[in-house]
């Protein structure tokens, strides 16, 4: 069971009204490591994550999470499970007349029958992880955006998860402050020896923080591979760039998700 992927898609489809966003997704995610996945805006990254905490139900396919299928899983299997993710929603998602200390408290409460003495204790060492100490008192408004996000991954870190989901934690941040969240992500990678889903399209973040990066596009993985071999990708170029991307042809196989027969991906599809 230890050396299950932490997160893995098989076939995962999924449409919202006419339109199909995840079109038979294979993605296999290893315990321990920093998995990165970029796509344009729209192209399903954080539907994808929402797949691996259960928010999203896929349409067919399978969702595996810790060696367990949970696409299935009705809500109420989620409760315990829920406790082993950490997540960092796009756009921090602070609750506005909470002060910070509630805020990182939150999911503890919820979560954990602690004394206030043991639930003051962690958030202290939360905010203070993300350099944020002394913070607890003040209002989500009275912090820059920087901050809040910084606020945000205290609140995703606080039950110690074994994986933690970042959604877009650079947006909207000034070079300095990104650089800072980038850094936060990889130390807390060492220090909670957790896996890291970073979902992007800040290119600087990706490698700077990456062991794999995975390219989202049309529904599926459009290259996957060690950070340092997809860096000089055409596929990754042509993102990078916003050009069309490359013909299948000028694609080295090695690096690309093998195109499987629609048949062969349509597992589950009685389901509805
Ligand atoms: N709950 C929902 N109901 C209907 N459509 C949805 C829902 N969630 C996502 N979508 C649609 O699915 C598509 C992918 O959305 P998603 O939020 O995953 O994009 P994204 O890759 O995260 O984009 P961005 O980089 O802008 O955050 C979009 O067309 C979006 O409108
Ligand atoms: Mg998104």
């Amino acid at each position: 069971m230890s050396d299950a992927p932490a997160v893995e898609f098989r076939g995962v489809r999924k449409s919202f009204r006419d339109k199909a966003v995840l079109r038979g997704l294979d993605l296999r995610i290893q315990s321990g490591e920093t998995y990165t996945i970029l796509g344009g805006s729209g192209s399903g990254k954080s539907v994808c994550l929402k797949h691996m905490i259960g928010l999203l139900r896929c349409d067919a396919g399978e969702v595996f999470v810790l060696g367990r299928e949970v696409s299935r899983l009705p809500e109420h299997g989620w409760v315990g499970l829920r406790r082993d993710f950490g997540m960092v929603f796009q756009g921090a998602a602070l609750f506005d007349s909470l002060s910070v200390f509630e805020n990182v408290a939150y999911p503890i409460r919820e979560h954990m029958d602690w004394s206030e003495e043991r639930v003051r204790e962690r958030v202290r060492r939360c905010l203070e992880g993300v350099g944020l100490a002394g913070t607890e008192a003040l209002l989500p408004a009275e912090l820059s955006g920087g901050m809040r996000k910084r606020v945000g991954v205290a609140r995703a870190i606080a039950l110690s998860p074994r994986i933690v989901l970042y959604d877009e934690p650079t947006t909207g941040l000034d070079p300095a402050n990104a650089r800072r969240v980038g850094q936060l992500i990889r130390a807390l990678q060492v220090e909670l020896s957790a896996t890291s889903v970073v979902v992007t399209h800040d290119l600087g973040l990706c490698f700077a923080i990456s062991d794999r990066v995975a390219l989202l596009r049309d529904g599926r993985l459009a290259l996957e591979g060690p950070a340092g071999e997809v860096r000089e990708h055409a596929e990754l170029r042509a993102f990078a760039e916003g050009s069309e991307p490359p013909p299948p042809t000028a694609r080295p196989e090695a690096a690309i998700q093998p195109e499987r027969p629609e048949a062969a991906i349509h597992r589950g599809g009685s389901h509805g």
